[in-house]
């Protein structure tokens, strides 16, 4: 395993140095690339040293090993690292560098790596607490983990600039296992081919109007590219106009009867699958041809949708793990506990869709994953961590290692 870590310029950077050891003794082969800032604190022989590596400071100065390497002098060496990293951690994470990345921006080699790569990326922030509470850093970091990004929790306690509270370096041992752990479940659903379906989907009324719902597609979609990135073949079925996450077969579909057949044709490969779509419970019984016009009250028969869920249920291979989801808005809980039994899916993720800025159409989320004998908080997070929350809980489901809660 190939870890890089990157070196910001604070104070705690000399600790990056425990932290090179710390993945070195789980078996880890370490690089580190240092941002101008860095050199300041700690000079890049420290890191040389300790790795057996030269150190990337730089874009322009390409290190010993790439001009005497394969790839010959003229390869690019950030682009030629990124590619061969299993994983980007960088320890300390400024302010300011995570303002960068936040921001796509590639001004030094480490946050052009950071762009160029593939691998996943942790963040181990440190800085003063009125620059790690500063609305601006916690939406850079928010902006960070909505794309995949995992923050690793930062200490409270007396910090170098001599106030006390939080934006502490997590200790250089946390930071390895996180890696490690982060390394070990990158590739854990290779053999799941997954379905997920996601975004509320439009039932006709005439030509030119429908009924819909508020579902955006943002958490399908999620779900969607957490699985993907965890090595799972992804086929999304989405009502949704989100682009398609990368590496995912996207089939689109608009009403509930499509969704349907699309679902039902992909299922005799399916291993998990999972119900994040806001699916229309009814449709209009007969679609007008032509716009129907403003002549007085209108009165519109529906008639019920198929249930997806319920179909799946019935037409799985027992290796099939059924997930579906819940949008509540009172007593969640009981509400979702019963539609889970009533639909027979294995699991169910349940959404207060009634608490402000989560669940619809917002970047956040929270929940609950229900078996019919455990319950599991999710707590709120970004649509991408509590996708990767649900999947944790789905393969703990799998290999039957839920720990019961009620
Ligand atoms: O898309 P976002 O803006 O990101 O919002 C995400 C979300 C809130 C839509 C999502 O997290 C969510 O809760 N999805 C389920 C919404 C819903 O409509 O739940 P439901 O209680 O109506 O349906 C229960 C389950 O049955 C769901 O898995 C649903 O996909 C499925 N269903 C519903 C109706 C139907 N005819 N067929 C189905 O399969």
């Amino acid at each position: 395993m190939n870890v890089l870590v990157g070196v910001a310029g604070g104070v705690a950077a000399y600790k990056a140095a425990e932290l090179v050891r710390a993945l070195q003794n789980r078996g880890v082969d370490v690089q580190v690339a240092m941002t101008r800032s860095a050199e300041e604190f700690i000079r890049p022989l420290t890191f040389a040293a300790l790795t057996g590596h030269q150190v990337f400071t730089s874009l322009w100065k390409p290190s010993a090993e790439a001009t005497s390497g394969e790839a010959g002098p003229f390869s690019i060496e950030h682009i030629a690292v990124a590619q061969q990293i299993d994983a980007l951690v960088i320890a300390p994470a400024t302010a300011n560098t995570i303002a960068r990345l936040a921001h796509g921006l590639a001004d030094d080699f480490l946050t052009t790596l950071a762009l160029a790569t593939t691998a996943p990326i942790l963040l181990a922030p440190a800085m003063n607490v009125n620059m790690w509470n500063h609305p601006a850093t916690q939406a850079n970091l928010r902006t960070l983990e909505s794309r995949g990004v995992q923050i690793v929790p930062t200490g409270s306690g007396y910090l170098a600039c001599g106030m006390t509270g939080g934006g502490r370096l997590a200790d250089p041992e946390v930071i390895a296992e996180a890696v490690l752990q982060r390394l070990l479940k990158t590739k854990d659903l290779t053999n799941e081919h997954i379905l997920i379906t996601a975004g509320g989907t439009r039932e006709p009324i005439d030509p030119v109007r429908f009924l819909g719902n508020r579902s955006s597609g943002k958490m399908g979609h999620a779900l969607a590219e957490e699985a993907a990135a965890r090595g799972a073949a992804v086929t999304l079925v989405t009502a949704s106009t989100l682009a398609a996450p990368a590496g995912c077969t996207v089939v689109r579909v608009e009403t509930a009867r499509q969704m349907m057949h699309a679902v039902l044709d992909h299922l005799p490969a399916t291993t998990i699958i999972i119900g994040a779509a806001a699916v229309a419970d009814f449709r209009v019984a007969e679609v007008a041809g032509s716009k129907i016009r403003r002549n007085g009250p209108l009165t519109l028969e529906l008639e019920p949708t198929e249930d997806i869920i319920a179909r799946v249920v019935a037409g799985r291979s027992a290796n099939t793990l059924v997930v579906a989801f819940a949008a509540e808005t009172d007593s969640p809980e009981q509400n979702g506990r019963a539609k889970l039994l009533r639909k027979g899916a294995d699991a169910i993720v349940i959404n207060d869709v009634s608490l402000p800025g989560l669940g619809f159409d917002s970047d956040s989320n929270a929940g609950i994953f229900l078996t019919p004998t455990v319950s599991v908080p999710l707590p709120e997070s970004s649509k991408r961590l509590m996708a990767a929350r649900i999947l944790d809980q789905t393969v703990a489901l799998r290999t039957c290692s839920l720990e019961p809660v009620l």
